[in-house]
């Protein structure tokens, strides 16, 4: 019976010791009791004599009387006053021993407050010593109460580990003499619901505070607390609750008489104040991660944060990040990067760092993260708590669920455009190309590489059929197609990279072949982690078309008279404009070419070249090289001129020219030619009169040695001209045969200031020519030898004053030839007869045959002169 804890009384003799007997005790002076409580009231006897086993009697003394309560061996001995008590076990007696009873009160009223008697019937021999002694049973009112704090029903805590928490409870008690007393205790949960009830703390009527025997040193450590505040309440308060600090917590309150030393507990009630459950820290500790995952791009900061859920003060956090490649390692397998152990000193691996940003925040930061970084972010945490003797332990281990962390490369990013610099518009010409990046993003440390790319595409023809021309590394090395290297050797193709964003390719001098789309394809090259350089993707610009057409060249001439002649001794002058199609940058070379009445077919006059160097070609007439003049006046025009013109001028003109083009390698080519239109020059005064020459001789045939007089007369047809201002100019010829035909050789001239000029004569014979009239003229051979035979002819030309003043030649005018033969004299005959003979025969049949020609082609002749006649005008005419 927890309420009636008997402690060992003193016990009396009531009886004066006058000598030894028989004695009876029960507790000395009185009981005291609290209104309705049990009261056990023990009784025992001893020095006595009889049998070992005695009996009891109680009674109480009211007022004069006693009144008999209970027996042990006479059921009719209970007063009828106390039989219904008695009967329902109310007031009952328990035999303890042979010699020993307690009588027990159940439910003491305060009528029961008395003086109450146990005696013992005599077995002794003689009577002897004392046979009953008293004891005052005292009952007081019941004053105590214990209680929870008003209003407050049972409560329940959800309490971590390590934290704290506080319950209170009121305990009062109104019964004057009594003291009070306060404990706490632990009703824990034990198997079947029958747990021990553990003493916490309670404050004793000393009043003092006695920790239970196992919370000694959570007392002494203050851990654990008892408080009062207001006139009755009670606090207990537990710091760095402990799993074993789990269960129902009880109020208990005692009511104490007596003084120090001795103590006397008269009732104790106690009460339940709350249900405490204790979270370990384990199963309420979360170590989280916010993010699930952490997409960064390469040079980002990795920064993550780790949260604790809540600790107490008295809490450590260890805590450890940790990095593994694969989802699912634990963390044992994979690499710690950084620790912060309980007293937070940190240790850490690769630059990783961690700070307490916050009271359960731990940060892991990682700055300028690589692809190395990637992977599965882990945090562990270790929570340590402190007993209450100082040591720590690990009250919880924790791991966050992994964070998936990826580090992307940034891909380069850039556009490509290709752009023509130059285009040829025919073969041999450049082309050049540039291949130009903008819009760069992500290309720091990158490296371009570029390709170029060629499309031989005909005309309406759009098959693509790429061919790779060359390839510029990411180290910039140059690898070029077979089939171009020899080309790229000489260069003619030029891989170039001006600056670090764009490429250039140059053909200096294109072909046909190389005719089609080009375009040019950038790669990016970035550092991948084993430092190896990776091709990203490549970026194609749109292609560009290098075209042109192939057609034949050709040329035209265009000659324009720019200053026509109206009398001999002006200016000709005469342009020429080359046009040529199809032919790149063309340079032009000019021939003149004249078809002229004095020549026979066609002459080069003068020349022109591609260098602009003139060239006299054909121009017979020495005295007047500096008369002809041919001029670039234009990129393709030129100009012709002829300064003092003489009607010998007369003709056709017209140019050739032809286009040059030039070459690879800086050589020309001819590339086309072509003839203009002709241009007549013709004066429209014919100078000179018109007239007919006879040539006559008396001394025709004639012996060796002799003399041959030949006679040349001029005979005037038109109207006669005044002589002064009117001359000839007489040249002499020789065909050295009997035939007209053959080349004639020049004998000697006169010229129309009367000078005489003889061409080098072989033989001995010599020739005079004079003049015999003013219109007739005279050659002498004298000492003709047989080589002087021949027919002799002569030119003549007039040379007339025109109005200005000026000497203008007329056209010349050829005598009909006069055969001239040699005889060897009568005694040379008779010496030679039979030569003699065969030749008279052969002169004569000759001379026959001669004189029928010439007869026939005299007739011809005149025709040809009358025709020519027309255009023999008189003009006026610059001379010097
Ligand atoms: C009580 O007395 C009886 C005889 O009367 C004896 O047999 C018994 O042992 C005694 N008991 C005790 C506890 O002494
Ligand atoms: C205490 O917390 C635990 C887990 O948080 C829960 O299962 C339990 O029901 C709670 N108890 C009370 C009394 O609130
Ligand atoms: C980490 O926590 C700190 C403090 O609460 C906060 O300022 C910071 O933004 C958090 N960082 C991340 C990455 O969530
Ligand atoms: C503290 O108490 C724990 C058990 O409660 C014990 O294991 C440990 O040895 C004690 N430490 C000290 C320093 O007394
Ligand atoms: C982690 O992220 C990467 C990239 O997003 C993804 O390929 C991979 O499957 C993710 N891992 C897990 C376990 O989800
Ligand atoms: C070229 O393209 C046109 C339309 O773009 C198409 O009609 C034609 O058939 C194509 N020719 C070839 C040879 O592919
Ligand atoms: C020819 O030249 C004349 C005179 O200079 C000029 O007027 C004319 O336009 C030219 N003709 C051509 C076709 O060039
Ligand atoms: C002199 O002889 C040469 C060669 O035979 C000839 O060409 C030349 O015309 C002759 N001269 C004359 C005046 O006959």
């Amino acid at each position: 019976n927890a309420f009636f804890e008997t402690k060992p009384l003193i016990f009396r003799t009531v009886l004066v010791v006058l000598c030894t007997g028989r004695t009876v005790e029960v507790p000395a002076g009185s009981v005291v009791r609290v209104q309705g409580a049990e009261v056990v009231i023990p009784c025992s006897v001893r020095d006595y004599g009889g049998p070992r086993e005695q009996n009891f009697d109680w009674s109480i003394q009211k007022g004069s009387e006693d009144v008999q309560i209970i027996s042990t061996w006479d059921n009719s001995y209970t007063s009828p006053e106390y039989e219904e008590r008695v009967r329902s076990a109310k007031i009952a007696l328990k035999r303890k021993s042979n010699n020993s009873i307690e009588l027990i009160i159940e439910d003491v009223q305060v009528t029961d407050q008395g003086e109450y008697k146990c005696s013992t019937p005599s077995t002794d021999s003689t009577v002897s010593g004392s046979y009953n002694a008293q004891v005052y049973l005292k009952v007081i009112p019941d004053g105590l109460t214990v209680g929870r704090p008003k209003l407050r029903s049972l409560g329940s805590a959800n309490i971590t580990e390590g934290k704290s928490f506080e319950l209170q409870c009121t305990a009062s008690t109104a019964t004057e003499q009594a003291h009070m007393s306060v404990a706490w205790r632990l009703r824990t949960a034990g198997e079947g619901g029958n747990g021990e009830i553990r003493e916490v703390l309670s404050l004793t009527p000393g009043p003092r505070f006695e920790p239970g025997s196992e919370y000694k040193d959570r007392y002494q450590s203050g851990d654990i607390r008892l408080d009062t505040y207001g006139s009755d309440g009670y606090r207990l308060i537990v710091r760095n609750a402990q799993l074993g600090d789990q269960g129902t917590y009880l109020c208990v309150a005692g009511e104490w008489i007596g003084r120090t030393g001795s103590w006397q507990k008269i009732q104790e009630k106690s009460t339940e104040i709350a249900t405490v459950s204790i979270q370990p820290i384990a199963q309420s500790l979360s170590v989280s991660i916010p993010e699930n995952s952490l997409a960064l791009n390469e040079g980002d900061d990795i920064n993550l944060n780790c949260t604790v859920s809540a600790t107490d003060d008295v809490m450590r956090s260890e805590v450890t990040w940790y990095c593994s490649q694969a989802s699912g390692q634990s963390p044992g397998d994979s690499k710690a990067l950084v620790h912060l152990n309980r007293e937070g000193v940190s240790s850490f691996l690769d630059d990783f760092t961690m700070s307490r940003v916050e009271a359960n925040t731990y940060r892991l930061l990682k700055q300028k993260a690589d692809q190395s970084h990637a992977g599965y972010y882990s945090c562990r945490v270790i929570v340590w708590a402190q007993q209450s003797n100082g040591t720590w332990y690990k009250a919880a281990t924790k791991t966050s669920k992994p964070v998936n962390v990826t580090v992307n490369l940034l891909e380069p990013k850039y556009k490509v455009l290709l752009s023509v610099v130059e285009i040829p518009k025919f073969s041999e010409e450049p082309t050049e190309l540039e291949c130009k990046l903008s819009d760069l993003k992500n290309t720091e440390g990158a490296r371009l590489s570029v390709s170029w790319y060629f499309m031989q595409t005909e005309e309406n023809d759009n098959s693509t059929n790429q061919i790779l021309i060359a390839n510029m590394d990411q180290d910039w090395s140059l690898q070029i197609q077979e089939q171009y290297k020899s080309r790229a050797e000489i260069g003619e193709m030029i891989f170039t990279k001006p600056t670090p964003e764009m490429f250039g390719f140059r053909i200096r001098w294109t072909e046909v072949s190389d005719r089609g789309s080009y375009f040019c394809a950038v790669s990016a090259w970035t550092r991948q982690r084993d430092f190896s350089w990776g091709k990203n993707a490549e970026v194609r610009s749109d292609p560009v078309k290098i075209f042109w057409s192939t057609e034949q060249p050709s040329l035209s001439v265009f000659a324009n008279e720019t200053r026509p002649v109206f009398s001999g001794g002006e200016t000709f002058e005469m342009t020429c404009r080359g046009s040529a199609e199809n032919v790149r940058t063309p340079r032009y070379s000019i021939l003149i070419k004249a078809e002229r009445l004095t020549d026979a077919g066609s002459r080069n006059i003068i020349s022109l070249s591609r260098d602009s160097v003139v060239t006299l070609e054909d121009w017979a007439d020495k005295d007047r090289v500096d008369d002809v003049a041919l001029e670039k006046v234009g990129e393709d025009l030129f100009r012709f001129r002829i300064h003092r013109t003489q009607l010998s001028d007369a003709g056709k003109y017209h140019c050739e020219a032809a286009a040059w083009t030039p070459n690879a390698g800086g050589t020309w080519r001819q590339a086309v030619s072509g003839s203009s239109n002709a241009i007549q020059l013709h004066f429209q005064v014919s100078a000179g009169p018109s007239f007919d020459v006879q040539l006559s001789s008396d001394s025709k045939d004639v012996f060796r040695g002799e003399r041959v007089e030949l006679r040349c007369d001029v005979h005037a047809r038109s109207a006669a001209v005044d002589s002064d201002d009117l001359a000839y100019e007489v040249k002499w010829f020789a065909l050295r045969s009997y035939s007209p035909l053959g080349s004639l050789v020049f004998l000697a001239s006169l010229d129309r200031k009367g000078v005489v000029s003889q061409a080098r004569r072989n033989g001995s014979s010599d020739v005079s020519v004079e003049r015999s009239g003013p219109r007739g003229f005279r050659l002498r051979v004298h000492g003709v030898e047989d080589q002087d035979f021949g027919n002799y002819f002569c030119f003549v030309a007039p040379w007339v004053r025109t109005l200005e003043g000026s000497w203008q030649r007329g056209l010349e005018v050829k005598s009909k030839p006069i055969l001239v033969t040699v005889s060897i004299k009568v005694l040379d005959a008779l010496i030679f007869p039979a030569v003699l003979g065969i030749g008279a025969a052969m002169v004569v049949g000759l001379l026959a045959c001669l004189i029928g020609y010439c007869s026939s082609r005299c007739c011809c002749k005149r025709k040809v002169n009358e025709g020519r006649r027309d255009h023999h005008h008189l003009m006026a005419m610059e001379m010097d």
